[in-house]
């Protein structure tokens, strides 16, 4: 079994749960050492999502707001939209994987745990979507995480964008949905999308710790500062750090942001 073909075999599967078993082969036969690298090979540079024949892609103003939460309808919005956000971060923790070569096996391990991680809260999350009678598909998305693979294609913008950017700024992000959710009125279902966003922002804290290693191997590498953090993400995203928002001090240290980069992030002292 070769490395990189299977990885675009299953980058381009369509159909969720056919990606997600043939990761699952691949990922057994890999960390038995049964899949072998090959020398050379061009990634292809994806023109679309793999989940465009099982979502509705629609601009980002147009996704479903998230409002009560009490209510079904709400909780349907609110679960799909995070069971997106896990499956299209399926794709990027492979995509990571399959497009830079010649790197430490240690880098391909890592982001081949971060898309086992992936699957299992996209499984989590989904199961959810049933128990509330609906499915992966029903609600309309936006693709701006593919968008961002599709943009950054070196290690370098990758490493900074995808996981020291976008899933770190879930770290600042769940722990609000989390205090809406503990506010209000206990129900089985609200404790159960409580527990699986709690698993899951314990276990991202990881995933942003992983880019933060090849973000800081990427920068040796190139001969530059990681002070070009700040510059990448602000060409991508002008508007990324310009507020103070709330930033999860903690997390974000636990995930090796310097005190430093916090500061910028927050506008403040913070440790
Ligand atoms: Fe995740
Ligand atoms: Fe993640």
């Amino acid at each position: 079994m070769q490395f990189f073909t299977h990885l675009e075999a299953i980058l381009k599967e369509k159909i969720p749960h056919c990606k997600i078993q043939m990761f699952q082969y691949f990922y057994t036969k890999y960390k038995k050492g049964n899949v072998l690298f090959e020398d050379t090979y061009n990634a292809l540079l994806f023109e679309n999502p793999s989940y465009i024949s099982t979502c509705t892609v629609v601009p980002p103003q147009d996704v479903p707001k998230r409002s009560n939460l009490t209510a079904k309808e709400g909780q349907i919005v609110l679960v799909h939209a995070i069971a997106h956000i896990e499956y299209s971060a399926i794709d990027l923790a492979l995509d990571g994987a399959y497009r830079f070569s010649h790197m430490p096996k240690k880098y391909y391990d890592d982001w081949l745990d971060v898309a086992n991680d992936e699957i299992r809260h996209f499984l989590m999350l989904e199961e959810l979507l049933h128990e509330l009678g609906s499915s992966y598909g029903a609600v309309n998305v936006h693709n701006a995480l593919f968008e961002a693979s599709q943009r950054t294609q070196t290690l370098l913008e990758r490493m900074a964008v995808v996981p020291r950017y976008l899933e770190a700024n879930g770290l600042d992000a769940t722990p609000l949905i989390l205090k809406k959710l503990h506010k209000l009125p206990k129900s089985e279902m609200i404790e159960k999308i409580i527990n699986v966003l709690s698993i899951i922002l314990e276990e991202e804290v990881e995933h942003v710790k992983k880019g933060d290693v090849w973000f800081t191997y990427a920068c040796e590498k190139e001969g530059v500062s990681s002070e070009i953090y700040f510059e990448i993400i602000k060409k991508y995203y002008p508007q990324g750090f310009l507020r103070a928002k709330n930033i999860n001090i903690e997390a974000r240290k636990e995930a090796g942001f310097s005190c430093s980069e916090l500061k910028h992030m927050a506008h403040k002292e913070v440790c």
